[in-house]
C-alpha cells in the first residue's frame, strides 16, 4: 500500500513534463479553432457591392478612368453580346421558365414564337409583352443588345437569325464627320417599316392629323422628300415641330424609325 502510494504522490520528471504539456493542450486546441473560425468566418464574407454606399465608392475608384474613356471620344461604347446580356438578364426567367418564358434552349417553348419572325420578336423584347418585361427589365440595355440576346436565345432553340453586329470603326468615324444629320442605318427596308407604320406611325400619317404628310399623298411628301432621306430620317428620330421624336413610340429602335420613313417616302413617291 505505502510503495503504491509513494508512486501516485511523488511524481517523476518526466512525468510533470508530460502533464504540463497535456495542460497546455487544451487551451492551443481552443486557440487553434478560434483561428479557424475567424478565417472561414474572413473567407465567405464578400465585399458588398450591393448598397449604395459601395456603389459610390466603385465609381469614386474608377471615376478617372471613366472620365478619361469619355474624353476619348472615338472610344465606341462596347455593346455586350447576346450571350452576355443573356447570362446577365434573359438568364433569370428563360432558363427556369419563370412566369411562362420559353425556356433556354427548348424548342417546343420557341418554335412557335421564332415563326413571328425576328423583328416582332426583337420588338416584343425592346417593349414588353405580357409577363416579359420590357428590355426584361433592363433599361439600360441599347436595342442593339436586346436583339442580339433575341437571336442567341432563338438561335439556341433552333432559329437562325442574324445578330446585328456593332457599327465598324470606319463607319463610326464617317457618322461623326457628318455632324448633327443622324446617320441612316445602312439599308433601310420600306417592307419592315410598313409594319412600324401600321403598329405607330399611322395615328397621324394615315389621316393627317394635326397637319402631318398623310401616307401616299405624293404633293404634301414631294417637296419634304426633296430634303433627303438622311433629313427625314433624322427629323422623324428626333421630331421636328408637331412630329413626335419616333412618332412619340421611344420603344422604337433605330432601324425601326428608319424603315418606317422609307416605307413612307416610297408610298409617297420617292426613292431611297
Ligand atoms: C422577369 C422575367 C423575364 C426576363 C428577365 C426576361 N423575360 Fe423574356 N419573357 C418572359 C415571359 C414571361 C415571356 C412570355 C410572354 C408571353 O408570351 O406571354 C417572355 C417572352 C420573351 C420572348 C418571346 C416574345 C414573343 O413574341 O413570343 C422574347 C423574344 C424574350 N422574352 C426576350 C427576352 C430577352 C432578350 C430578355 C433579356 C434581355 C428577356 N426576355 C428577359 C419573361 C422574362
Ligand atoms: C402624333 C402624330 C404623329 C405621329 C404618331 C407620327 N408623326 Fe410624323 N409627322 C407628324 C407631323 C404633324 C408632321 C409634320 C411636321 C412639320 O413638318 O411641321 C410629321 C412629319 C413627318 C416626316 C417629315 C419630316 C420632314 O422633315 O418633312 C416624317 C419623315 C415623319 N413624320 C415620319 C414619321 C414616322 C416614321 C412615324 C412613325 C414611327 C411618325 N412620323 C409618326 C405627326 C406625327
Amino acid at each position: 500500500m505505502a510503495d503504491s502510494h509513494a508512486k501516485m504522490t511523488q511524481a517523476t520528471p518526466q512525468e510533470i513534463l508530460i502533464s504540463v504539456l497535456a495542460g497546455l493542450f487544451a487551451p492551443l486546441l481552443a486557440i487553434f479553432l478560434i483561428v479557424m473560425l475567424v478565417l472561414s468566418i474572413q473567407a465567405k464574407h464578400k465585399p458588398d457591392t450591393s448598397s449604395e454606399a459601395a456603389q459610390k465608392a466603385t465609381l469614386e475608384r474608377i471615376k478617372p478612368f471613366a472620365t478619361l474613356a469619355a474624353l476619348d471620344a472615338n472610344a465606341p461604347k462596347v455593346e455586350k453580346s447576346g450571350q452576355e446580356v443573356f447570362e446577365a438578364v434573359c438568364t433569370t426567367c428563360h432558363t427556369p421558365g419563370a412566369l411562362g418564358a420559353p425556356k433556354f434552349q427548348n424548342k417546343a417553348d420557341w418554335g412557335p414564337r421564332i415563326k413571328q419572325g425576328y423583328d416582332t420578336l426583337i420588338k416584343h423584347a425592346l417593349e414588353g409583352i405580357r409577363q416579359m418585361p420590357p428590355r426584361g427589365g433592363d433599361g439600360d440595355l441599347s436595342d442593339t443588345e436586346v436583339a442580339r440576346a433575341v437571336a442567341y436565345m432563338a438561335n439556341a432553340a433552333g432559329a437562325d437569325f442574324k445578330a446585328p453586329e456593332a457599327p465598324a470603326p470606319a463607319a463610326a468615324g464617317k457618322a461623326a464627320d457628318a455632324g448633327k444629320t443622324a446617320a441612316a442605318p445602312a439599308k433601310p427596308d420600306p417592307a419592315k417599316g410598313k409594319a412600324v407604320f401600321e403598329g405607330t406611325c399611322v395615328a397621324c400619317h394615315g389621316t393627317g392629323v394635326a397637319g402631318a404628310p398623310k401616307l401616299g399623298d405624293k404633293a404634301a411628301w414631294g417637296p419634304r422628300i426633296s430634303q433627303g432621306y438622311a433629313t427625314l430620317y433624322d427629323h422623324a428620330l428626333h421630331g421636328i415641330r408637331a412630329m413626335p421624336a419616333k412618332g412619340g413610340n421611344a420603344s422604337l429602335s433605330e432601324a425601326d424609325v428608319a424603315n418606317a420613313v422609307a416605307y413612307l417616302v416610297t408610298e409617297g413617291g420617292g426613292k431611297l
